[in-house]
C-alpha cells in the first residue's frame, strides 16, 4: 500500500515526571491524513493534541517514531507547513502587517515588496483586519486581534500542510463562523491538506471529513477515525438538518463524555496503536444496493 500524504508512525512522547520516573503522554501512535483531506483531532485537554501537532510542524522531536511528509521525513520546521498555536505566538517587535508580510516575502523571493505587501493585506482584510490597526504591535491588539493575524499568516503562506491548534477558540461566535467559512474557501480552492484540534464537536462536524478521537491521557490513543457522511457544501445551519448529524455528534459527546475515560491509561506493550474506523450513514442511499445495519463500525 502507499503511504498516506502525511504518515504518523509509531509516534511516542514521554516526558519526566518530575519524580525520577517517566510519564507517556501516548505510545505507538500510528495514523495518516490523506492528500486534500481536512481532519480535526478531539480530546480532553491533556491528552497530547498540541504535542502531536508540535512534532508535525517539525518544532519538537518525538521520544520515537516518525512523521513522513509527501514522502520526506520531518524534521524541523518548514514553509511547506503552516502553523496557528493555541496562544498565537506573534513576532511581538514587528507591526500586524509585518508579523504576517516576513512569510510571505521569505515564501516568495521573486515578488516586489509592494506585491508582498498587498498579498498580506488581502489576508489581514480576510480576518477583518483592515485601516490603521494593521500597523499597530500585537501587544496593541486583542487577544481576540492577535489570533487573527496569527491565522492569516498561516493562510498567507499557502502550506501544503494547515496545522491549527485550537485556533478559534478566543474568537467571538460571529467571527468564528466568519474565519471558518473563510477557512472552507481557502482549503476548497487551494487542495491544502488541514489538520486542526478544537474542543468544539459542531465545528469539527462542520469542518471536518474525518474526526479523529483520543482517549484521555497518560498512555492517550488515537482510538477513532470517524468518518462525516454529510455532504459538501455545508452550511451551519442546513447540516443539524441532515440525518446523519446527531447519530454522529451523540457518537462524539458518547466519546469524550465516557469511552475517552474507559479507554484511557493502558500500555500498549509496543504493539503500533492504530485508530478503529468508524462510518455512521442512516441515509436512504447507505442502505444501497445491501442492505446493512444502519450503524456499522468497519476496521481498516
Ligand atoms: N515540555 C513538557 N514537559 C513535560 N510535560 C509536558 C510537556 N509538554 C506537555 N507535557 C504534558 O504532556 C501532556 C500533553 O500535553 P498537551 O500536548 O499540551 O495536551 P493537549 O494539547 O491535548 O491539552 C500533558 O500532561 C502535559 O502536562
Ligand atoms: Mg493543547
Amino acid at each position: 500500500m502507499t503511504k498516506p500524504f502525511l504518515s504518523i508512525e509509531n509516534l511516542t512522547q514521554t516526558y519526566p515526571d518530575g519524580q525520577g520516573g517517566t510519564m507517556t503522554v501516548f505510545e505507538n501512535a500510528t495514523f495518516g491524513v490523506e492528500k486534500g483531506e481536512f481532519v480535526c483531532i478531539l480530546g480532553h485537554s491533556g491528552c497530547g493534541k498540541s504535542t502531536i501537532m508540535n512534532i508535525l510542524a517539525g518544532l519538537a522531536e518525538p521520544t520515537s517514531g516518525v512523521v513522513v511528509m509527501d514522502g520526506r521525513e520531518v524534521s524541523g520546521p518548514s514553509l511547506d507547513r503552516g502553523v496557528v498555536f493555541q496562544n498565537y505566538s506573534l513576532l511581538p517587535w514587528l507591526s500586524t502587517l509585518k508579523n504576517v508580510s516576513f512569510g510571505v516575502a521569505a515564501r516568495h523571493p521573486e515578488w516586489s515588496k509592494a506585491e508582498v505587501l498587498e498579498h498580506s493585506r488581502k489576508y489581514l482584510a480576510m480576518v477583518g483586519l483592515e485601516g490603521d490597526v494593521i500597523h499597530r504591535k500585537p501587544s496593541q491588539l486583542s487577544g481576540g486581534m492577535r489570533q487573527r493575524v496569527s491565522i492569516a499568516r498561516a493562510f498567507a503562506n499557502h502550506p501544503k500542510l494547515l496545522l491549527l491548534d485550537e485556533p478559534f477558540g478566543a474568537l467571538d461566535a460571529l467571527t468564528r463562523g466568519t474565519i471558518q467559512d473563510e477557512l472552507l474557501k481557502i482549503w476548497g480552492d487551494s487542495g491544502q491538506t488541514v489538520f486542526m484540534i478544537t474542543h468544539d464537536i459542531d465545528e469539527a462536524i462542520l469542518l471536518a471529513d474525518r474526526i479523529l478521537l483520543m482517549t484521555n491521557g497518560p498512555f492517550a490513543r488515537v482510538a477513532e477515525s470517524v468518518e462525516i457522511t454529510i455532504p459538501r457544501p455545508r452550511n451551519r445551519t442546513a447540516i443539524v438538518e441532515h440525518p446523519n448529524y446527531y447519530a454522529i455528534r451523540n457518537h462524539l459527546v458518547q466519546f469524550l463524555g465516557k469511552r475517552s475515560k474507559e479507554l484511557a491509561g493502558q500500555a500498549s506493550d509496543g504493539a503500533t496503536q492504530s485508530p478503529e474506523t468508524v462510518r455512521i450513514d442512516l441515509t436512504d442511499a447507505a442502505d444501497e444496493p445491501t442492505p446493512e445495519p444502519r450503524l456499522r463500525a468497519v476496521n481498516t
